[in-house]
């Protein structure tokens, strides 16, 4: 079922996981650009390469929100994404996308046919089925040197309380083995259970104060982030754990 979202984008409602594949009150893409790309855009603007892992594809919002945003930026590095999902959509290339993504059905339809998009410097696998089996797989061929480490990686599953073993200490210890020392992950969500299992794997959490959208999440391995300039940003808080653990004895991680 098509959403019309407040920004007049077009999102799904997935009955399976009973929930939408985006916030409907923040808009699908301003969510996106919001949440997502501006941020790693803007703290990764002097790195040659972007290794993405995007978790998970859905309707390819947040990849094609990062294949627009880079020619605005003038971003001129290598992007090398692989987006996991448990199934594509059906009719994914009839979406009424956002004008803004331009190349939507292209890369749609080469992502349906052949599992893989590539236009210049930017280029997409798409690997198809669930997501902690396949970063099994990715964690064996990081371990051998065969994959390089993503220093970029969208965390947009469904919400904790539908999508549990994506947001669990386990899988965070698996993205903090898969990932760069510098790496950016971006979320949406602020769930503090979910917090506590990505600080006990390793990632410090920083609250973005947004002026646009509901307030989102970057997970780091470093104590601080740089100030992020960006003109809808309001602040940055780094968010303190061991405070909220010590205030709530009852807060407890996510585990398999
Ligand atoms: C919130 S939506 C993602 C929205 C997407 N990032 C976008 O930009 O359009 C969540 C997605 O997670 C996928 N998903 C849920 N569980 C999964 C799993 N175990 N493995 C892979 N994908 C999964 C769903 O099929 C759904 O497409």
């Amino acid at each position: 079922m098509q959403i019309l979202t407040k920004d007049t984008s077009v999102t799904l409602y997935n009955a399976h996981f009973d929930e939408a594949y985006h916030n409907v009150n923040d808009g699908a893409l301003q969510e996106t650009l919001h949440k997502h790309i501006l941020p790693v855009l803007y703290l990764k603007k002097e790195v040659k390469v972007l290794n993405v892992l995007d978790i998970c594809f859905g309707l390819g919002f947040n990849i094609l929100g990062l294949h627009y945003a880079i020619k605005q930026w003038g971003f001129s590095g290598v992007v090398c994404v692989d987006s996991l999902e448990l199934e594509l959509v059906s009719d994914l290339c009839q979406h009424p996308y956002p004008k803004e993504f331009g190349t939507a059905k292209a890369m749609v339809s080469a992502l349906a046919k052949e599992s893989a998009f590539k236009q210049g410097d930017f280029s997409v696998a798409l690997h198809l089925g669930d997501a902690r089996e396949i970063l099994r797989d990715f964690l064996k061929e990081v371990k051998k040197g065969k994959i390089a480490k993503y220093n970029v990686i969208f965390q947009d599953p469904f919400s904790p309380l539908k999508n549990h073993h994506l947001w669990t200490f386990e899988y965070f210890k698996t993205l903090y083995t898969l990932s760069s020392d510098d790496v950016i992950i971006t979320t949406y969500s602020h769930n503090s259970c979910m917090l506590y299992s990505a600080f006990l794997a390793g990632f410090h959490s920083f609250k973005l104060v947004q002026k646009n959208v509901r307030d989102s999440v970057i997970f780091a391995k470093t104590q601080t982030l740089p100030k992020i300039d960006l003109e809808f940003v309001e602040r940055v808080i780094k968010i303190d754990i061991e405070h909220k653990v010590k205030t709530n004895t009852n807060l407890k991680g996510l585990y398999d």
